[in-house]
């Protein structure tokens, strides 16, 4: 991964500038880093803030040969990446809430946003966005996300390198996509949930057509969320927003 780096001082959304790159043909682990994002996305059509030097913003085009529901396995390979990749570089101890916050404290760090384009039977493309919040000062967030977001300079009380985060990261990375092409999602599940802080606690699932509350029991083999209800139902939870009880 990182073979191809495009680096951007100012970009719209490093996410839309991938896609063009995938659609134009770039090869496996192009990567583009983007200093700013004018119009960062997050999940379920939210911006993302991403002011100028504060943090990583950046976006990592996959083509694995696999079809495509094993896509949502891929957000969760990314989520264990920015775990390690913060602990080694910050000694912070980070947490994943599934599918994609990283959260230090309870609050969010790091979001991450997959996109795939395939056809019915191969993925073509998986666009990786990641934001990682590193150098933002308390102040800098609007006062209505104060209390849930952070950064890991306000964590660690000191300035933190992004370079040595985009390194740390890219390396994790690239180590657990090879277990995760060369043995599966196994392995990758078993470091997920040794980092999820959702899984045996009580939820609430927002999901576009409803909330669901219950207790998470585990992801599945293709990472999707199992919540058991009051009534002992399971549910498969695709896409959601969680919220812990
Ligand atoms: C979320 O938590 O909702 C996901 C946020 C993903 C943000 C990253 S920053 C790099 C990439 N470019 C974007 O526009 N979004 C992702």
């Amino acid at each position: 991964l990182g073979s191809h780096i495009h680096y951007e001082e100012t970009v719209d959304s490093t996410q839309k500038v991938a896609h063009q790159l995938a659609t134009d043909g770039a090869s496996e682990g192009t990567i583009v880093v983007a200093e700013e994002q004018i119009s960062g996305r997050g999940r379920m059509d939210r911006k993302w803030i991403s002011p100028k030097y504060t943090g990583v913003w950046m976006s990592i085009i996959l083509r694995p040969q696999l079809p495509p529901h094993r896509a949502p396995q891929l957000t969760l390979i990314a989520a264990v990446a920015v775990v390690q990749a913060i602990e080694e570089v910050t000694g912070l101890t980070a947490e994943i809430k599934w599918p994609n916050d990283v959260l230090i404290n309870g609050k969010k760090i790091t979001g991450i946003l997959t996109e795939m384009q395939a056809d019915a039977d191969r993925i073509v493309s998986i666009i990786m966005g990641i934001g990682i919040n590193v150098n933002q000062k308390l102040d800098d967030y609007p006062k209505e996300i104060q209390s849930i977001a952070t950064s890991l300079s306000i964590e660690k009380k000191e300035e933190i390198s992004r370079a040595q985060i985009i390194q740390s990261l890219l390396f994790k990375l690239e180590k657990l996509y090879q277990l995760y092409l060369q043995h599966g999602f196994q392995p990758i599940r078993i470091l997920w949930e040794s980092y999820a802080i959702s899984i045996g606690k009580r939820i609430k699932a927002r999901t576009l057509s409803g909330t669901i509350t219950g207790k998470a029991i585990g992801i599945t083999d293709e990472g999707i969320l199992l919540l058991e209800d009051e009534a002992g139902v399971q549910h498969q939870i695709y896409s959601a927003d969680i919220e812990l009880e």
